[in-house]
């Protein structure tokens, strides 16, 4: 059973070979090989994990209005992208009404930046609400994380007391290593783990996605049945599964000099899906002085800022769009009297059909422009969908690295930059002293 169908345009005959590299992939002989525990997850996990997450969701919606994360990377992006595309991007405010007792709480993500003025917002909105915090960081030193912690955890312990706060605290980490780790065992947080063999950008099937999305109100049973599926239909052996023959057609665009990829989408609720894209294809294949570099457009409403450069820049360009088959919560264009707008053809008609016509018609007019093109259709924005389109993009992720030649699962590039903010940060607070 396959959720996802994929369809390519302007792109005539796929002539990379992806089997290798999934063999590799599979087989576990490639390098960071002990970083491909995502492959088999949505079929092995702690299944008692997963049960203790169910229940911890629903004390922090019984007990909290505002739940904090606190996490940086792949230790976001991916129930940030999630809860966005489930629940929609307003649904804090909407939980704020407070007018549903099954949608009362509000997540934040933090830890995310060094801005002061986004975590003061942050405080602003949870002012004399109940909260609790989950903290989330596989090594337990992210210098962003970090510094939202200690600010959230302090707020907590001045509230309720050391004990209380503790209770409100979750952390997901490492099983055993890191600083997180053992200041969560010294006071007593209830602890998540992030498994060693799942790298960052590969964790959303893991507590760092799945306590924050069941928080929600989302169904996390599913979304793991979507990716044991979406699994079972990538390892069947005949012929090339549509994770491969996407990873090649990308691949081969890069050898035609479409140096570009851009994730395209048509419902603001998906940016977070483009973001976390960004994240495991970037981070995954930047290396060696190579990769497809990724950016990510929410249309329509990009179009009226880089319609221009996609339709006429330069065509170094190729773009990937995830198309929502079935729009639920459709609206309808009223009628007026005088038609004002030159609209009464549309008058009656659900807004849904115009997004389509614009898919459509947007991606005929890219074609024109020589932009190739790769179409990934979905059927409807639920749990199950969403873990498919998850583990799809990760074995493709896999496969694609693979195919180019590099290590998926390592980054080693973004120690240089955190090495200078230790310097520079150092110097200055030593200067202050
Ligand atoms: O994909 C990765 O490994 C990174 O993006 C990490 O998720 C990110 O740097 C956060 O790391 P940590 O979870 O150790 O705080």
């Amino acid at each position: 059973m396959s959720t996802i169908e994929i369809m390519f345009n302007g792109i005539d005959s796929i002539d990379v070979d992806p089997k290798p590299a999934e063999e590799i992939l599979l087989e576990r002989t490639g390098p960071g090989a002990e970083f491909t525990g995502w492959v088999d997850l949505p079929v092995d996990y702690d299944k008692k994990e997963f049960d203790r997450i169910l229940a911890c969701a629903d004390k922090i919606r019984r007990e909290s209005q505002v739940l904090v994360v606190c996490g940086v990377g792949g230790s976001y992006l991916g129930p940030e992208a999630a809860i966005d595309f489930l629940k929609g991007k307003f649904a804090n405010l909407i939980a704020a009404r407070g007018e549903d007792p099954d949608s009362e709480l509000q997540i934040y993500f933090t830890g995310n930046n060094y801005a002061p003025g986004r975590i003061k917002e942050i405080i602003q909105l949870i002012g004399n609400r109940d909260f609790s915090v989950n903290v989330i960081s596989k090594s337990g030193g992210t210098l962003e994380t970090a510094i939202a912690f200690r600010i959230f955890r302090k707020l907590l312990e001045d509230r309720y007391g050391t004990e209380e706060a503790s209770r409100r605290i979750y952390a997901t980490t490492s099983r055993d290593s890191g600083l997180l780790k053992a200041e969560t065992d010294r006071m007593g947080y209830e602890t998540f783990v992030i498994p060693d063999d799942v790298g960052g950008r590969y964790s959303v099937l893991t507590a760092v996605g799945l306590l924050p999305i069941a928080a929600a109100g989302c169904d996390i049973s599913q979304l793991m049945q979507g990716a044991a599926d979406m699994r079972s239909d990538l390892l069947r052996s005949d012929g090339i599964n549509k994770a491969s023959l996407y990873a090649a057609a990308r691949q081969q665009m890069y050898r035609q000099g479409k140096k570009i990829e851009i994730f395209g989408n048509y419902d603001p609720d998906m940016a977070g899906i483009n973001e976390w894209l960004k994240q495991l294809f970037g981070e995954s294949e930047g290396k060696d002085g190579m990769g497809i570099f990724p950016v990510g457009v929410s249309l329509s409403n990009d179009l009226h800022s880089m319609g221009q450069m996609i339709q006429e820049g330069e065509r170094s360009i190729f773009e990937t769009v995830i198309a929502v088959e079935e729009q639920d919560d459709d609206i309808i264009i009223p009628a007026f009297d005088k038609d004002f707008d030159n609209l009464r053809y549309l008058e009656g008609q659900p807004v849904s059909l115009v997004n389509k016509c614009a898919v459509d018609g947007v991606m005929d007019a890219h074609l024109d422009g020589g932009v190739p093109q790769i179409r990934i259709t979905i059927p409807k924005k639920d749990e199950y969908t969403l873990g498919s389109l998850f583990y799809f993009f990760e074995f493709a992720c896999g496969v694609s690295a693979y195919t180019q030649g590099v290590n998926p699962f390592n980054q080693p590039g973004v120690e240089a930059y955190k090495k200078n903010i230790k310097v520079l940060l150092n110097n200055a607070a030593n200067k202050m002293i």
